[in-house]
């Protein structure tokens, strides 16, 4: 990590891949891969910055994620011994993050699990199930597997009471739905895949449920007390102080996360028209109502980036979501601010992007809204994304690529702290 201050002087990209943040050897719980979840971050990721803050003299006691995602900086702290307190803004991305940060008896989980395939077997249901389908669902599904799945969501409701046992459940099974499904296999984008295969519903379930006893079975108990709201972190009042916050927010100009998550909103019930999980995400263009009011509240190098877009003829939706992102971030960081005890520390990990050859420098945004905000130490690192996103270019169809006529996307990705 080296220092670094706004100015148009600092070169991003000349800063060095820094070794201690790229790669670990030693390999992540199992439980981080109970559920898959776009753009995690490797588990080294948070230990390292536990080990970064102590050495830098924080002493840390309760952790946040103001991101949190799939949780994995919640289990990190957890089985490091820290109070935990965290958010995501999307429903599914919570369910993961709890289950995956609670503890659980094995015995209990075979309890249920044997009581919910006695309950699917005497499961009588009406021909025209399908046809009663959401209409979104029916378009993902064939019918065979939809009324499998469709029995065994029932089975888990009927079968579990409401808790921790019930949401475990319902996250394995939200772990299996893409494969279920008609979804592009690997693709970022929703996307069907016409040749796919109908595959074993109740098998993939005992598979994921198996590999969940694994996880459960691999952790030795750490007493911390960790909190994890679904909520709009720009919205939340209520709000922990604590020592440090290790986060990432999404990518300006990536994906919707609602849109990836649809089978399982839908599923699950967290909505009917999974789109209404979209409003309040940092970086959707569905946010995007008070353009110019944005441009007068963004920094220097959000506004820059924004004019130099529109220059290029950036479709204006897009131009105007890359205002609120920034905007967003500029709420976000002060926010954090407000949590962290005095000589806490922040970690943010962002990375640059590029449209028609614009630099979309999220990392330099961030620094000049640290400095303020009035962190101090402000330190960079980079490091390189896993080996899949290597592939720095995606097709017209979101498909990772190797073909350089294709749109760039970020390959590296940037770890920036700051000190109170
Ligand atoms: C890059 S991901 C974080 C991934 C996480 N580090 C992990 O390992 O799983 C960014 C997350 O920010 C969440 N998010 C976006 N806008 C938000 C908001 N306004 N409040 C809270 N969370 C939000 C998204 O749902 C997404 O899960």
């Amino acid at each position: 990590m080296v220092p670094v201050k706004v100015g148009e002087k600092f070169d991003y990209e000349a800063v060095n891949i820094d070794s201690d943040w790229n790669d670990s050897n030693d390999s992540e719980l199992i439980m981080h891969t109970i559920h898959s979840y776009p753009a995690k971050f490797p588990a080294f990721i948070a230990w390292k910055a536990f080990e970064y803050a102590q050495n830098e003299g924080v002493k840390i006691k309760n952790v946040s994620d103001i991101f949190c995602g799939c949780g994995t900086v919640a289990l990190e702290a957890k089985i490091h011994g820290y109070d935990f307190w965290g958010c995501d803004i999307n429903p599914v991305a919570t369910l993961i993050a709890r289950t995956k940060s609670n503890t659980y008896n094995v015995d209990e989980i075979l309890y249920y699990y044997e009581r919910i395939k006695i309950k699917i077997e005497n499961l009588d249901f009406p021909d025209d199930l399908y046809l009663r389908a959401n209409a979104r669902l029916q378009y993902w599904y064939y019918e065979k597997s939809y009324c499998v799945l469709y029995k065994l969501h029932y089975a888990i409701v009927c079968e579990i009471p409401e808790g921790k046992y019930r949401e475990a459940f319902e996250c394995i099974f939200s772990s299996i739905l893409k494969a279920c499904s008609k979804w592009l296999t690997k693709s970022i984008k929703p996307q069907v895949d016409p040749n796919k295969k109908e595959i074993d519903v109740l098998g993939q379930f005992d598979m994921h449920l198996h590999k969940f006893i694994k996880a459960v079975e691999e952790i030795k108990v750490a007493n911390a007390n960790t909190i994890i709201k679904c909520t709009n972190f720009l919205n939340e009042e209520n709000l922990p102080k604590v020592d440090l916050i290790i986060t990432s927010p999404p990518y300006v100009t990536s994906y919707e996360y609602a849109d990836l998550h649809q089978l399982s909103s839908l599923w699950l019930g967290y909505a009917d028209d999974y789109r209404t999980l979209r409003r309040g995400s940092i970086g959707s263009v569905y946010n995007s109502d008070a353009f110019f009011m944005d441009m007068k509240n963004l920094n220097n190098t959000g506004k820059n980036i924004c004019e130099q877009l529109i220059n290029i003829g950036m479709p204006m939706s897009k131009v105007k979501s890359v205002a609120r992102y920034y905007v967003d971030m500029q709420n976000a960081v002060e926010k954090c601010y407000g949590m962290l005890r005095d000589g806490g520390m922040v970690f943010f990990v962002v990375g640059d992007t590029e449209y028609k050859n614009v630099k979309i420098q999220n990392s330099r945004h961030l620094v000049e809204v640290l400095e303020k905000n009035k962190f101090h130490d402000i330190k960079i690192g980079k490091r390189t994304i896993s080996k899949r996103i290597c592939i720095p270019y995606r097709d017209e169809t979101g498909k990772f690529s190797k073909d350089k006529s294709k749109r760039k996307v970020y390959h590296e990705e940037f770890i920036i702290s700051g000190r109170l």
